[in-house]
């Protein structure tokens, strides 16, 4: 089975994509933290991804995403049951997806995560992360047992830099701008489900069971 999550910044994809590949045991691929893994290993990709200015909120290039991708499902990370947190964020990506990606039989569904902008800013102010393994935290409903110490792995937890006010206003209007359209591509297709995600975290989740577990068979 594979899942596409899509949804504005900050909506919950990370905190959902944890739970579904935990129940469904399928491998979480998000596309913002591969980035940004390459940025702290400075990598040579890493240094061509900096160039883009993610931290300001632009996404990097549809061609060196999709070779990213591509160059996954060499490596057979993509042979398996996944879940792509994050990726397609643009008509371009989300037509490579189909035509280089998915293998002729492979079936998808995507679930679109959407809630009012006024969730989403509280959420996202309110976010910690974890520098080493990019667990995810709320100072208001999901705090670390240790403060400032991630729980699974003991390391720091910051907050990311795209997280700043003005550049997160600007990531959600990229959102609305560009990936959105994406949203529509996949709902013309007749792939696509909406969840609700204003609600805590887990009837959000239990949403997203429901539409899984109804086609769980057929994907
Ligand atoms: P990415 O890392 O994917 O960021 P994003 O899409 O902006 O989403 P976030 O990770 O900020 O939010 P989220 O929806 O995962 O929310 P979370 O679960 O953390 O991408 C970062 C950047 O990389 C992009 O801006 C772009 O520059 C680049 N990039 C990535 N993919 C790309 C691509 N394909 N092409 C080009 N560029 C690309 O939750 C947020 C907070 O809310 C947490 O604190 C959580 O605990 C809390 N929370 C979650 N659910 C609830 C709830 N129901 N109720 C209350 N609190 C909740
Ligand atoms: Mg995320």
């Amino acid at each position: 089975m594979n899942v596409l999550l899509i949804g504005p910044p900050g909506v919950g994809k990370g905190t959902q994509s944890k739970l579904i590949c935990n129940e469904y045991n399928i491998k979480h691929i998000s596309t913002g933290d591969i980035l940004r893994k390459h940025i702290v290993d400075n990598t040579e990709i890493g240094k061509e991804i900096s160039s883009y200015g993610i931290d300001s909120g632009n996404f990097i290039s549809d061609s060196l995403m999709n070779k990213i991708l591509y160059q996954m499902k060499i490596d057979n990370i993509l042979d398996d049951s996944y879940l792509l947190d994050g990726y397609p964020r643009t008509l371009s990506q989300a037509e490579f997806y189909i035509n280089n990606i998915l293998d002729k039989d492979q079936k998808y569904l995507v679930l679109h995560l959407n809630t009012d902008n006024q969730y989403i800013l509280n959420r996202i102010s309110n976010r910690l992360t974890c520098i080493n393994c990019g667990s995810i935290y709320n100072l208001q409903n999901d705090l670390p047992k240790i403060c400032g110490k991630c729980d699974k792995c003991g390391s720091n937890l910051i907050k990311r830099s795209d997280d700043k006010i003005n550049i997160f206003k600007e990531r959600l209007e990229i959102y609305y701008s560009i990936t959105f359209k994406v949203v529509e591509y996949f709902r013309s297709l007749d792939v696509l489900y909406e969840i609700d995600a204003s609600n805590d975290i887990n009837e959000i989740f239990n949403q997203i069971k429901k539409v899984i577990g109804e086609y769980y068979d057929l994907y």
